[in-house]
């Protein structure tokens, strides 16, 4: 098999590259990303020297340089992770959202369409479905509704994605993945953010009143569910990736701190975020009935393994902690934690 994967110097992506060299020792992936600031060349240091893993720094915006990749490397199937994935910063501005998640996806399926090639699997979010109530999961038919410029920006992707596939007869197939979390994950995201600051005994800023739920998987079962859809997946169909481990935000965080040796003193009731979806839970139904997927980890399991992840590349996330990070972190969070702003 010869892939084209974009985005795979980032979290899931980088993920799902090492999967696919372990799993299929023959393919070829022509691994494609600008290395935004989310993007790292350590996150693929396990592939170096990896004769089969060919990275090219490039934008998925830049049409006639993607249809020259499918070309040059005769490319059967592409796997879109390259986006801006943060629902913060598209708050702070939706301009980047916008460019690279609906635009960036645009330029790929053209460039795929006049390449001929075989297959297009569109990652994207249960985000895209809006926020749930206390019960209820969001299935493939649940009507779009996303509340965030984030997930705006994913569902118009999944339009376009699927109108190529009804238009032009191209190969689509979407995954629509619950929260992922496991090593590599950038620190603006909530799972790294509160283990990095639990470990530096730093405050750790929950939103509102912690009480969103997000349903949670480790981010190799996730890729395997991407796998199983790019193999198997029925063209034109949209699959739910989600391993029914739902957790309030509090929760969580308290299982850090747990994990990490801390006490609840670190916690700090912080200004919620504008917009703030309160529930997602995802059935993934169709894919376990269809493909015969099931997640192999369980949350607390797979949280205790990523706090020792952390633990273990403290250099890898002092690294990703410099720079432009701290500037970010300082923009999101110093008047959220500025002394008398908390709520109680
Ligand atoms: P990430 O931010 O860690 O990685 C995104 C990668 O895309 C980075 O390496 C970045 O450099 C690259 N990129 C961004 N714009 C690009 C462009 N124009 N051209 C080429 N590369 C570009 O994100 P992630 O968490 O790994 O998410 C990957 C995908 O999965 C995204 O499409 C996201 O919407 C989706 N997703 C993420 C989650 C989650 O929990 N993290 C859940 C569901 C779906
Ligand atoms: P996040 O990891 O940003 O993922 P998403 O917004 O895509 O679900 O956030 C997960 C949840 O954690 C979400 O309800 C927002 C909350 N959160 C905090 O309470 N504090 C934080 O500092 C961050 C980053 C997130």
């Amino acid at each position: 098999m010869r892939l084209l994967v974009t985005g795979g110097a980032g979290f899931i992506g980088s993920a799902y590259v090492r999967l696919v060299r372990r799993k299929r020792p023959d393919a070829l992936v022509v691994n494609v990303d600008v290395l935004s600031y989310a993007g790292n060349l350590e996150n693929l240091r396990e592939l170096e020297g990896d004769s089969k893993h060919v990275f090219v720094r490039a934008d998925i915006r830049d049409r006639a340089k993607m249809e020259s990749l499918l070309r040059e490397h005769a490319i059967e199937a592409v796997v879109n992770f390259a986006a801006e994935s943060h629902v913060d910063r598209s708050i702070v501005s939706a301009v980047p959202f916008l460019d690279a998640n609906v635009g960036g996806c645009v330029s790929l399926l053209e460039a795929a369409r006049a390449a001929g090639v075989r297959r297009f699997l569109q990652m994207s979010t249960d985000e895209v479905y809006g926020s749930l109530g206390p019960t209820g999961k969001f299935n493939e038919l649940t009507p779009l509704a996303p509340r965030s410029p984030y997930s705006a920006s994913k569902a118009a992707a999944d339009h376009f994605a699927l109108a190529f596939h009804h238009t032009h007869g191209l190969d689509v197939v979407v995954a629509r993945c619950s929260n992922n979390y496991g090593p590599y994950q950038f620190p603006e995201k909530l799972i790294p953010l509160m283990i990095l600051n639990a470990f530096e005994g730093l405050p750790l800023p929950v939103y509102g009143d912690g009480g969103q739920v997000r349903d949670w998987i480790h981010v190799e079962d996730s890729c395997e569910a991407i796998d199983s859809i790019l193999e198997r997946g029925r063209s034109g169909e949209v699959y739910n990736i989600g391993a029914d481990d739902e957790r309030a935000n509090l929760d969580v965080v308290r299982a850090i701190i747990r994990h990490c040796g801390r006490d609840e003193s670190l916690i700090r009731r912080v200004a919620d975020r504008p917009g703030h979806d309160r529930r997602y839970a995802t059935d993934a139904g169709k894919i376990r009935g269809e493909l015969a997927w099931r997640p192999r980890r369980r949350f607390d399991e797979g949280l205790a393994e990523t706090v020792a992840w952390y633990r273990a590349n403290d250099g890898w996330a002092s690294r990703v902690r410099s720079g432009a990070y701290r500037s970010y972190y300082e923009q999101q969070y110093a008047q959220r934690l500025a002394p008398g702003r908390e709520r109680s």
